[in-house]
């Protein structure tokens, strides 16, 4: 069984145009030769100049969000057949962000990744555990209800299309890494719960991956590559996590 690594760049709403501009142009020579795939996802309103700048290099542009609709009226959405057009390859759907800032429920998450997966694009679907969650230790149910709503959405050979992303939310941002043990329990535990879909299924993870980390998280059974937030935002940074991956 063999199952593609994946990279994935999480800009976030950070930066200004001239420096998408920049970074992404930085990125591409630092990363030429690297086993791994390599996204990167910038805010909306630079991801056609991202897309076109990277357009003959093997680095992908992914989108951070999209709607669960299709284009009409919906007012301050963008719909996944508008990332296509604008190059897009991938979308984020359910980061921690959306789900706690925006009240984004698991159902809606689903109804994201089903539009994402209809205009063509990969979802990249994203779940953890709070900290409370994980010091009640309900971190088990917590993640199958995540996943779960996924599942209830599609036959189980399209799940093989989508790439998961466990973020524990009390790693993300802080500088806290979730250990090596914990990123496993929890990888094999989806992993068993997706088992219908197939060993090839992508989980990642993420949650303050660095460069003086990620070899140790990446060469762990289950993890298949990373979502990286805060150290994406540097292209030595990223380029040296993407070659940890190899
Ligand atoms: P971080 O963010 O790497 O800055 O912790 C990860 C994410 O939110 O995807």
């Amino acid at each position: 069984m063999s199952r593609q690594p994946l990279v994935v760049g999480n800009w976030k709403m950070n930066g200004r145009r001239a420096e998408a501009r920049r970074l992404s142009a930085a990125l591409v020579p630092l990363v030429k030769g690297v086993a791994t795939e390599v996204v990167v996802c910038p805010p909306f309103p630079y991801l056609i100049d991202v897309a076109d700048q990277l357009q003959s290099s093997l680095v992908k542009v992914g989108a951070q969000n999209c709607s669960d609709h299709a284009p009409g009226a919906f007012t301050g959405e963008v719909a996944a057949e508008m990332l296509v057009d604008a190059g897009c390859h991938y979308v984020i759907v359910g980061h921690s962000e959306r789900r706690t800032l925006y009240q984004e429920a698991s159902s809606l998450v689903a109804g994201k990744a089903q539009a994402a997966i209809a205009a063509g694009l990969v979802p990249i679907v994203c779940f953890g555990e709070t900290l409370e969650e994980r010091e009640a230790g309900t971190t088990e149910k917590v993640l199958a209800e995540q996943v779960t709503a996924i599942q209830r959405q599609f036959e189980p050979a399209l799940i093989e299309k989508l790439v998961f992303a466990y973020e524990p939310v009390w790693a993300i941002g802080t500088g806290v890494t979730a250990s090596p043990e914990q990123v496993e329990v929890a990888h094999r535990f989806v992993r068993g719960l997706l088992a219908e879909a197939g060993e090839t299924v992508r989980i990642l993870y993420g949650g303050s991956v660095k460069p003086g980390n990620a070899a140790e998280l990446f060469s762990l059974e289950n993890v298949d590559g990373g979502l990286i937030g805060g150290a994406s935002l540097d292209e030595q940074s990223f380029a040296a996590i993407c070659q940890a991956m190899g």
